[in-house]
């Protein structure tokens, strides 16, 4: 048996990796979906949480296309900045992982020794990850407890998805990073454009958090160049605009055959403040 990288949800001890489950030293275990990954959520474990199976087949095929792959290249280039050496990297909120496989790939590259963990609190979306890399250690839990030690991941990536400082401050390191991606205000303005009489900016995003200090922001700016209706139709289906939106205005769309479309993603790193 070997000492795995995650921690019992019951009784917070480290869990033990066999061929079919992980087990902890008290004899609470969890078995390991065919899939690859373990679900150590322990509330409402049965229901559906997160992305479903749509949403994440959408994502997943929208990403594939590669108009992410440029933001993909900058999260992949401040990690490696940060894991000099090798370690451990968390991606809370991972999807169907594939920042989390280009990560590993891009540490893989340069050599380094590394464990790259995905966290997302939707089985459906760990069930898609084998598809990218069956390198990853994967667990169905909450960005908000991650069953991880504290003080454990040298970089946990917070892409688009829940971001919960207090419990990311526990899991990183003391010279640990936060990379943060979230949208700009003009993120996918043109699709908007179509769908929307009157289209409104992203909100901003409030990057001061107590205890957390922002060391570097930069923005990834850039327009993709959509030359079917099959790629348009595949960016909207992955956004959250898909299930707001009425019949009549989804039909505008199926009318396009080409855009050029904004793609505008904030980055940000955050370090812990105090480093007693
Ligand atoms: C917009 S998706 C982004 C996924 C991935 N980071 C990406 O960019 O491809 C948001 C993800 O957060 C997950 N999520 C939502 N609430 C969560 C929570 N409390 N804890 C962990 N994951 C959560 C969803 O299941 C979904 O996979
Ligand atoms: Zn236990």
């Amino acid at each position: 048996m070997e000492k795995s990288c995650f921690i019992c949800p019951v009784c917070r001890t480290g869990l033990f990796k066999t061929e079919k489950t992980y087990i902890c030293q008290n004899g609470h275990s969890f078995d390991i979906a065919k899939k690859g990954y373990v679900n150590l959520l322990m509330s409402g474990n049965g229901g559906q949480h997160g992305d479903d199976k749509t949403m994440i087949s959408a994502r997943a095929d929208f990403l594939n296309r590669g108009f992410y792959d440029k933001l993909s290249e900058e999260i992949c280039k401040c990690v490696n900045e940060h894991c000099q050496g090798g370690g451990i990297v968390l991606d809370a909120g991972c999807g169907e992982c594939k920042y989390t496989a280009d990560i590993y790939e891009s540490l893989e590259r340069e050599d380094k020794k590394n464990t790259v963990i995905g966290v997302d609190i939707s089985k459906e979306a760990l069930g898609f990850a084998k598809r990218r890399t069956n390198k990853l250690n994967l667990a169905v839990a909450s960005c908000a407890d991650i069953p991880v030690e504290a003080e454990s991941a040298d970089v946990l990536v917070n892409i688009f998805a829940p971001f919960m400082p207090e419990e990311f401050k526990r899991v990183i390191k003391r010279d640990g990073m936060i990379i943060r991606v979230y949208p700009l205000a003009k993120h996918l303005w043109e699709l908007k454009e179509l769908i929307y009489d009157v289209p409104y900016e992203n909100p901003e995003t409030d990057m001061e958090e107590e205890g957390l200090t922002l060391v570097e922001k930069l923005d990834v700016k850039y327009d993709m160049e959509f030359k079917t209706n099959e790629d348009i139709m595949s960016l909207f289906k992955m956004t959250p605009y898909f299930y707001r939106t009425s019949e009549e205005d989804k039909k505008k769309l199926e009318e396009v055959k080409s855009l050029t479309c904004r793609a505008e993603f904030g980055i940000a790193i955050y370090k812990k403040n105090d480093h007693r």
